[in-house]
């Protein structure tokens, strides 16, 4: 398949003669080179982008893309995810508001059961196609004023201008079956399969947001850079005896 070598080429590219931040040749260049189409040229650079191996930036051309560092990519918020794809991300707010934190979202949180924690209900959009439904809840009393000026178009790049972007958290994900009102909101089926992605971030040793989301699976690809741990991990029942006994 012709989409294959020219998709070959351009990681070969990637990883030989090019470095993060080099711009790759030109669609014309590619498709003269190959004798293929602009779309079969698009089809290989979209696999490179999901792959994470070239990068599009809105308005300048297609890029290799940095190295992916695990909690990175992990902690991306979903306007960087996005942009990464070279897509534009919107937002519908469905509900924003503060409530008295309920005993689950309170522990996540680690705020006091009744707290004000900030509700947003948001319906995020990729180059104005529905992808995902979220429900994220963050500390009020940490984040004074946070719905003055509205909710802000990304609450990643908010927490960013208090000092407050998440540096490392954890993701769950579920598969899921989209409920009636996510079904009509993702334009799918009722029934249609969802990623359900529930994620808890911090900032340094202070919870900032606990966030659960339906993602559309037909449109959402979960890209996890994998390594060998080193050094490699050992079973809990199996690490050395403590020389001192105190263990
Ligand atoms: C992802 C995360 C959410 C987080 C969001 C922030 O979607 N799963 O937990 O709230 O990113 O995105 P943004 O900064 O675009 O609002």
């Amino acid at each position: 398949m012709k989409y294959l070598q020219v998709r070959d080429y351009l990681r070969a590219l990637a990883g030989s003669e090019l470095t993060a931040g080099d711009p790759v040749p030109s669609e014309r260049a590619l498709c003269e080179r190959f004798g293929v189409s602009r779309m079969t040229v698009r089809q290989a650079v979209d696999a490179l982008v999901v792959d994470g191996i070239l990068e599009r930036v809105q308005g300048r051309g297609t890029f290799v893309a940095p190295p992916k560092v695990d909690l990175q990519v992990r902690l991306a918020s979903f306007t960087e995810e996005m942009t990464r794809r070279g897509m534009t991300a919107s937002v519908k707010v469905l509900g924003a508001g503060i409530v008295e934190a309920e005993p689950d979202i309170a522990e996540a949180l680690q705020v006091a059961v009744g707290d004000d924690v900030i509700h947003l209900h948001r319906l995020r959009f990729a180059d104005d196609e529905p992808m995902a439904v979220e429900h994220s809840w963050l500390p009020a009393l940490r984040l004074p004023g946070f719905l003055d000026g509205g909710v802000p178009s990304s609450v990643y790049v908010d927490l960013g201008t208090r000092g407050l972007v998440p540096d490392w958290g954890e993701d769950t994900i579920d598969a899921g079956e989209a409920d009636h009102d996510e079904a009509e909101l993702l334009t799918i089926g009722p029934g249609k399969p969802v990623l359900r992605i529930t994620r808890r971030a911090f900032t340094g040793d202070q919870a900032i947001e606990y966030a659960s989301a339906a993602y559309r699976s037909d449109r959402y690809t979960l890209w996890v850079p994998v390594s060998r741990p080193n050094p490699p991990v050992v079973p809990r029942n199996q690490h050395p005896p403590d020389p001192q006994g105190t263990a």
